[in-house]
């Protein structure tokens, strides 16, 4: 399958260069001074940092007289087991064994509070954003969406938290038992999100978390921390104290006492599942710890041989390259039948010409820089390794590196020894592998180690069906005709295997973080005139029937 092949990796490419700005080429509204923060919360104060700090790196460089230079942001805490523990202490203080002022306030209060920590960061948005471009190398558009996404999660998040309110302010009657069922904080939670969604992502447990009345230690991710230190003041005035603290620096150092105390009740983190296990397991009371992860995945497109290849270009390509591929439901392997794989290409190669590379700025740029230190170079030789084994680079310049920036490489044939058929690239890679019987694909998806999502192509309806049928026990989710994705948020996101440990959704993150918890007595006069006096002189807000309205 030679038709396409433009080159091998190194080549000399010279109809695609890839530019850093110069300094004075960075429009003003975007431009950047070095925040060091030196802030951190803990306990309800905000104090201040004096010790070892991490260095911010952007993955934009700037360039002057030919030689280029990567952009330093700033700095932020590098705490120790010292700072890590006394967060934990705060944490804990607060939460008081669940008499704490948080988890016993009703769910009108913790709505209150998060709906001013609301109207509060809305006030960041613009430095948010700015931040998100110049700390992950997202463009303006999807900074800007992940941003008010995420607004819109808290304000479905308060809906979703009513409507489980006032199903929870009746009694229940069965078998001579009444009772009134609630869903209950479980207490200490550690949240930990990623860096291709470091608010988003994050915000996505740590609302659920506090509103749930749990107390949260929360450790933003490796790249995306400075544009969470405008929020730190919004907390500090929203919430108790002692309910958020927030953690800074090296995650052996950090995060390995706090678990090792063993008071940790939920462990919330997206990331690999490497890490997810080497944290874990710092647990000594494993069935005190409940996860809730967010792990690896290599979702499959599959096209069948009627697809219409003109209309799931734009799915496939943007499944497959928005954000660079850092996006953990990215497409990360296409399956092709031999037989449309030619025109397939074809298409696919012409419309990635149209994606945009480019500072995350620039107007209509799709392709950026990318923010892990050393990717570019692993990512290069995830493509050596294919060609070894076979795989030709389709198009012109894939590959090809300049510091933090590779365009992407679409690579086919891709065997099923080449460490791209199974390992997660999270990167601007596309691998293609052409097969001639369906069943290869099923026992691709079979033996993966993964489970996330997968995305068909194609039009008979009996194929699909049936395709479906077996999809749906592999994988969490299976799309038709559109590339895999998480939202919209209302939807389950899970996944099998090693993608994920629990479900997240507006609802069912709520009940995630949290745990049923009842009240009963015996269906007799004695306990209802009980029952009664409490309602009538409110001497518990557990037992309640208030409705909120
Ligand atoms: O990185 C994983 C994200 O949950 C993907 O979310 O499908 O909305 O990009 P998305």
């Amino acid at each position: 399958m030679e038709f396409l092949a433009f080159l091998a990796l190194g080549r000399n490419i010279s109809c695609m260069t890839f530019q850093f700005p110069k300094l004075s080429d960075i429009p003003q509204e975007f431009s950047i001074e070095p925040i060091h923060q030196k802030e951190y919360l803990i306990d309800g104060e905000l104090k201040t940092w004096a010790g070892d700090t991490v260095m911010v790196r952007s993955p934009i460089y700037t360039e002057e007289n030919g030689t280029t230079k990567q952009v330093l942001m700033g700095s932020y805490p590098s705490f120790g087991k010292e700072e890590a523990l006394e967060a934990l202490v705060s944490c804990e203080r607060a939460y008081d064994g669940g008499a704490g002022e948080w988890p016993q306030s009703t769910v009108e209060v913790r709505i209150k509070a998060i709906q001013k920590f609301t109207i509060m960061m809305q006030k960041e948005r613009d430095l948010i954003i700015k931040l998100l471009m110049w700390e992950i190398g997202k463009t303006y558009k999807d900074s800007a969406k992940e941003f008010d996404r995420t607004i819109e999660y808290i304000n479905d998040t308060i809906s979703a938290l009513k409507v489980g309110d006032r199903d929870a302010s009746r009694f229940v009657f069965e078998k001579g038992i009444f009772a009134q069922i609630k869903r209950a904080p479980l207490g200490i939670v550690l949240c930990m999100g990623p860096f291709n969604y470091p608010l988003n992502e994050t915000f996505c447990t740590l609302i659920p978390a506090l509103a749930m009345g749990n107390t949260v230690l929360f450790k933003p991710a490796k790249f995306g921390v400075l544009l969470l230190q405008p929020l730190l003041k919004c907390f500090k005035e929203a919430f108790p104290k002692g309910v958020i603290n927030t953690l800074y620096g090296d995650g052996a150092s950090v995060i390995s006492p706090i678990m090792e105390t063993g008071k940790v009740d939920i462990l919330a983190f997206i990331g690999s599942s490497t890490t997810a296990n080497i944290i874990t397991k710092k647990h000594p009371r494993l069935n005190r710890l409940r996860s809730i992860l967010g792990l690896n995945a290599k979702n499959p497109a599959i096209l069948l041989e009627d697809c219409d290849i003109q209309k799931s270009i734009p799915e496939i390509l943007s499944g497959s390259l928005s954000f660079n591929g850092q996006r953990c439901t990215a497409l990360k392997i296409i399956f092709v039948p031999e037989k449309i794989a030619k025109p397939f290409l074809v298409a696919y190669l012409s419309a990635l010409k149209e994606l945009k590379p480019g500072m995350p700025w620039e107007k209509d740029v799709m392709l950026t820089p990318l923010p892990e230190e050393g990717k570019t170079k692993w990512l290069t030789e995830l493509i050596e390794d294919a060609l070894n084994k076979g795989a030709k680079i389709q198009n012109e310049g894939g590959g090809k590196v300049q510091d933090s920036f590779m365009y992407p490489a679409v690579l086919y044939p891709i065997s099923k020894n080449s460490r791209l058929y199974s390992e997660e690239q999270f990167g601007p890679i596309v691998p293609i592998v052409p097969y001639k019987d369906i069943s290869e694909t099923l026992t691709y998806i079979k033996e993966s180690q993964f489970g996330q999502q997968a995305s068909i192509f194609g039009k008979d309806p009996k194929v699909i069906g049936e395709l479906t049928d077996i999809l749906v026990n592999q994988v969490s989710r299976v799309n038709i005709n559109a590339q895999c994705q998480r939202g919209p948020d209302i939807f389950p996101f899970t996944g099998r295997k090693d993608s994920a440990d629990g479900t997240l959704s507006v609802s069912d993150a709520l009940r995630a973080f949290s745990i049923r918890s009842l009240v009963a007595a015996k269906d007799d006069e004695e306990s209802k005139q009980i029952f009664r006096e409490i309602l009538e002189k409110k001497t518990s807000s557990f037992i309640s029937t208030n409705y909120i309205l």
